[in-house]
């Protein structure tokens, strides 16, 4: 059977991870136990939980033209990533995220550099790339008129559409509608809900699903309803959303059911907390089956 296609379009970043054993209060100074650069970025970590599972993954996406941009599109390749369209801009410099990792838990400052050289404009030349995939993938560290239209481009084409809304903005109402699937955590789900009237909290409402961490998955979509969590030893958080996000649309496009992905997408995401940095610990197809088992 002919692979399904995967198209992420979204941040590819540098991560600058300091593990420390408390954050730092606003004035102080602590000292920082270890540090090290892994690659990142909320896109290109969905990318590569999708790929690492096995699926056919396409990267839109923008880079500098600077030695962090050159490693993070050389570790999307290792990762059988297609990146013909990563787009190397030269003059900007790549996104890099500021990560403080403490007791498992982490804080993060993104800086998106070439990121938001991922325009309205760039994506229009990608039309037939979106048009030709199974479903796209979406998040916010690229700019929202982007996420938008290429929402809207994927709508048009009957692409099936999972946005993560992180990190949260407020999102316009065409957005919203042209959006198939969407995946806050607990955090942005509330505020995604403040930013709606009543009328329109009820019917975007059906479209998400909920990550809550250690307590599983809300599926308010389809009225599924709540999957458990698995206890691990949280070792780091970062990516666990994405690994989320990139599990879930490898799993429907296998043709799983919307609880048989979701169940996937959440032992998926359990098992990449174990590793650190944010694509680490993603699992191969084999590793959450036997979690699952
Ligand atoms: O979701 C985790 C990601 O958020 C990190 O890899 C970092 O790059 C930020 O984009």
């Amino acid at each position: 059977m002919e692979k399904k296609k995967i198209t992420v379009i979204g941040s590819i970043n540098m991560d600058l991870v300091t593990k420390v054993s408390r954050v730092p209060l606003v004035g102080e100074t602590v000292i920082g136990e270890s540090f090290y650069t892994a690659p990142g970025g909320k896109g290109a970590n969905q990318a590569v939980a999708a790929a690492r599972l096995g699926a056919q993954v396409s990267m839109i996406g923008c880079v500098g033209g600077d030695t962090f941009g050159r490693e993070l599109i050389s570790n999307l390749e290792s990762e059988l990533i297609d990146t013909s369209k990563v787009e190397v801009v030269s003059g900007s410099s790549t996104g890099i995220a500021s990560i403080t990792v403490s007791g498992g838990d982490n804080s993060i400052i993104v800086t998106p550099g070439a990121n938001n050289l991922v325009t309205p404009e760039f994506i229009l030349r990608h039309e037939k790339a979106i048009s030709e995939s199974d479903i796209i993938i979406l998040q916010l560290e690229i700019p929202l008129e982007t996420v938008k239209l290429a929402a809207s481009i994927a709508k048009k084409h009957g692409v099936k559409v999972i946005l993560n809304p992180a990190p949260f903005q407020v999102l316009p109402e065409q957005l919203l509608n042209d959006v198939d699937y969407l995946t806050p955590n607990e955090h942005e789900q509330k505020q995604l809900l403040l930013s709606l009237n009543s009328e329109q909290k009820e019917e975007i409402l059906k479209k998400c699903i909920v990550t809550q961490g250690p307590k599983g998955v809300a599926i308010y979509k389809d009225g599924v309803g709540e999957i458990p969590g698995y206890r691990v030893e949280a070792i780091d958080t970062t990516g666990a959303g994405d690994t989320f996000n990139g599990a879930l649309a490898f799993a429907l496009s296998e043709g799983m059911e919307l609880k048989e992905a979701c169940q996937f997408a959440n032992a998926a995401a359990a098992l990449s907390v174990t590793k650190p940095g944010a694509q680490g610990g993603m699992p191969t197809r084999d590793e959450v089956k036997a979690l699952i088992k």
